[in-house]
């Protein structure tokens, strides 16, 4: 009997996110990943050019995560949280806490960037619930915003392109432009019935790498106030220095009621998240009332092996300079792409810390938006050249780990200076 292939049983038996299986692409076949580096199983070697979905941060296999996650696994692997707690847990959210700007006091943890979301918003509605006003329900989002996939946090993410099926069950969310008089307007729309703003401070992955101002954050913050409800900061994708600093809100000098941390929290290599909240937060809770619990909780919350690895990688941030870095990287791909500024078929060419992202204009498919046959084509093109990357649509975009080195940032800006000359 002959062996099976990988692709061949891969087919058989799985479900990839965000594949639309029809298309019979197959997916790249990884084999290991070390440093930028992911080896194929055919042995070609490829740079993980966007940190695999934005989460790896100092590099692939990096020994000092590596060596956490073991010695952490053999010394408590996992207990529950719910009337336990453990060292991992609590020191994390110490650094955590002193980490976060100042007025950020209590960590909730859950496993991923989605349910974090999902934590804020049910810790902001059982809140007001339980304290006399039930009437705030309706938080105001970006347009075009992606705060993950449970219902809650694709409630207050934008329908379009990704969750028009389930509209019906989405929960009500007014979505601005960013900008003071849009959310003036929000608040002014919505009077009492306001339960919260939630942003990714900066900019928007998953949007397109939409930025928004300092300015427009610090009116938020001001907003917010005015009107008795909380910011919630988004920061699964700008956090752990992706800005070039440690977190976004801290480059714009704001202080939000409630930050949410995933991808980064533990170096991008363990399902871990944070929704750090404000002390008032935790009191609107606080209560010889059974009844006024926050009643959320899964399986793996604070689960050891996740929160050791977030301490060392927390650590590693700061010795390594990791924001620094990262802004090092950002700066240098976006000088060599400089030639993409004359580029008649390439707009916007924008770059915050170690992000960098152009659109696409003048595709020669004629197509744009996110499910455009140019996002596929793009990544194809820029597989075979030996670095990943996966454009949201027309817009290519790249944030490789910290560790990539000069001469791989290099390849990076090449593959899509290539990819502009092919297809613009
Ligand atoms: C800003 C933001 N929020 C939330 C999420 C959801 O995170 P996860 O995929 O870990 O559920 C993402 C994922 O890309 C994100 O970019």
């Amino acid at each position: 009997m002959t062996q099976k292939s990988l692709i061949e049983r891969d087919r058989a038996c799985t479900w990839h996110p965000y594949t639309q299986h029809g298309l019979g692409r197959d997916p790249m076949e990884v084999a290991a990943a070390k440093d930028a580096m992911l080896t194929l199983t055919d042995g070609r070697e490829v740079i993980d050019a966007i940190s695999s979905w934005w989460a790896i941060l100092h590099g692939h296999g990096d020994p000092v995560l590596v060596e956490a996650a073991r010695s952490q696994m053999e010394t408590l692997d996992h207990v529950l949280f719910a009337g336990a707690t453990h060292e991992p847990a609590v020191r994390l959210a110490e650094l955590l806490v002193e980490a976060t700007p100042e007025g950020l006091d209590r960590v909730f943890y859950s496993d991923n960037g989605s349910t974090a979301v999902e934590v804020a918003l049910k810790i902001v509605l059982q809140n007001f619930a339980q304290n006399g006003q039930a009437h705030r329900q309706v938080f105001i989002a970006l347009k075009g915003a992606y705060h993950g996939d449970t219902f809650g946090s694709m409630s207050v993410g934008d329908p379009d392109p990704f969750f028009e099926s389930y509209r019906p069950f989405l929960f009500d969310c007014v979505r601005i432009d960013p900008n003071a008089e849009s959310l003036e307007a929000a608040f002014a729309k919505l009077g009492h019935r306001a339960a919260g703003v939630i942003v990714e401070p900066l900019i928007q992955g998953a949007a397109g790498m939409r930025t928004n101002s300092p300015e427009f954050l610090r009116s938020l913050r001001q907003q917010c106030d005015a009107n008795g409800v909380p910011f919630i900061a988004d920061e699964v994708m700008t956090g752990f220095g992706r800005t070039g600093s440690l977190f976004a809100c801290e480059a714009a000098q704001v202080r939000p009621d409630i930050m949410c941390l995933a991808k980064g929290l533990t170096g991008g290599v363990f399902p871990l998240s944070a929704t750090v909240v404000s002390e008032e937060l935790f009191q609107g809770f606080f209560s010889d009332d059974r009844n006024k619990t926050f009643f959320h909780g899964h399986t793996f919350t604070a689960h050891p092996v996740g929160c050791a690895i977030g301490i060392a990688s927390l650590q590693l941030c700061r010795e390594r300079k990791v924001p620094e870095r990262l802004q090092t990287i950002g700066k240098r791909l976006r000088a060599r792409l400089q030639p993409l500024e004359s580029n008649p078929g390439v707009s916007h060419l924008r770059q915050l810390g170690g992000m960098v992202a152009w659109d696409l204009v003048g595709s020669k498919t004629g197509e744009s938006g996110y499910l455009s046959q140019v996002g596929p084509a793009l990544h194809q093109a820029s597989l075979d050249m030996g670095v990943l990357l996966r454009p949201l649509g027309n817009v290519v975009y790249a944030l490789p780990p910290a560790c990539t080195t000069d001469a791989q940032v290099d390849q990076i800006a090449d593959t899509m200076l290539a990819l502009a000359d092919r297809f613009a």
